[in-house]
């Protein structure tokens, strides 16, 4: 085996996420073959889009010149010192159009210059990502969980929920995540829903304290019928019903149990007929829920509890 140390080689995160007109540092430390002596300094090169020359991308930063392409003019700084072997980089006031790969190329002097094939993505987002599973079935616990990027040393992201005054017993826990130099702050909501809150609004809210930094993305709620619930009313709280509609016992394995086997869940609140005898229930404020799954774009404000 070769050692690492005496190759080309670069350390990027494959993935960085960041707010629109916030800033990102990308992490990046490289190494060179031990025979290559640098020829008047270190220095290096940021690309975006392609690895150089491959359609001559457009230069990010370069540290022999300031010429840079338009749209990083002013916005990029070389953070690391390439003599510690270390290229990481700083863009400031970041756009949707700077996501995208970037590509570090180092320049010992003469020949000796290489891009390396690795690169980070950078993604500039103008929203936060809300993770919703992709099932929302009534009476079950409900977990949402909205993200923050925390790539900019100059400011760091907070998470609020919107709306959420309307919900029985919501539960929020925070967490944050370090990966590959990389960080997202994330919050996760806790709630069960009810029929009653299908088509209603909920929100996260990302802002960084003292900035005028603030982004918001809405999501409504589709739930669907738990029609387990529907069949065996009562004290069902010790069976949990499994991915697909299917009910087992708790501690069973999934298709194991029998009479609790009720098929998925109804795909929307709607009145619908039982196996059993007995009043449905699952059709509170079912025909004008909200058409097409979760709306990334729903009308705003909150809708009020129809009853
Ligand atoms: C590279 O430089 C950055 C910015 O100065 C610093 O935060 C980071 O710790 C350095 N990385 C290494 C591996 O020294
Ligand atoms: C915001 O500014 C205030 C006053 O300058 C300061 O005390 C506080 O620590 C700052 N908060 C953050 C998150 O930077």
């Amino acid at each position: 085996m070769k050692d690492a140390s005496c190759q080309w080689n670069v350390w990027v995160p494959r993935d960085i996420s960041a707010m629109t007109n916030s800033c990102v540092v990308i992490p990046c430390t490289f190494m060179y073959p031990s025979g290559i002596r640098p020829y008047r300094g270190i220095h290096g090169i940021w690309y975006f889009g392609q690895p150089y020359p491959q359609l001559f991308p457009p230069v990010v930063f370069k540290s022999r010149t300031d010429v840079v392409h338009e749209s990083y003019k002013g916005r990029t700084k070389l953070l690391g010192d390439l003599h510690q072997r270390n290229c990481t980089l700083l863009i400031n006031n970041i756009g949707t159009e700077h996501s995208g790969r970037y590509y570090f190329r180092a320049d010992l002097g003469g020949a000796n210059m290489y891009t390396f094939p690795d690169y980070a993505e950078l993604k500039v987002l103008d929203q936060p990502n809300i993770d919703v599973p992709e099932e929302i079935v009534s009476d079950e616990s409900l977990e949402l969980t909205c993200y923050a990027p925390d790539n900019c040393p100059d400011m760091s992201p907070e998470i609020q929920w919107m709306y959420t005054d309307y919900l029985p017993d919501p539960e929020l826990s925070s967490d944050y995540l370090e990966e590959s130099n990389t960080a997202v702050l994330s919050s996760t909501l806790t709630f069960i829903p009810r029929p009653m809150h299908n088509g209603q609004l909920l929100g996260c809210r990302v802002y960084y304290p003292n900035t005028t930094l603030v982004y918001e993305r809405l999501i409504s709620l589709d739930i669907k019928c738990n029609t387990w619930a529907l069949t065996m009313p009562g004290n069902a709280s010790h069976l949990k019903r499994a991915p697909g509609g299917r009910v087992f016992a708790h501690g069973t394995r999934p298709g194991s149990a029998r009479n609790g086997d009720v098929g998925p869940p109804s795909s929307r609140l709607t009145t619908r007929r039982k196996v059993h005898e007995g009043p449905v229930q699952c059709g509170l404020g079912s025909s004008r829920g909200v058409a097409g799954g979760l709306n990334d774009d729903p009308i705003p404000g909150p809708k009020l509890n129809r009853q």
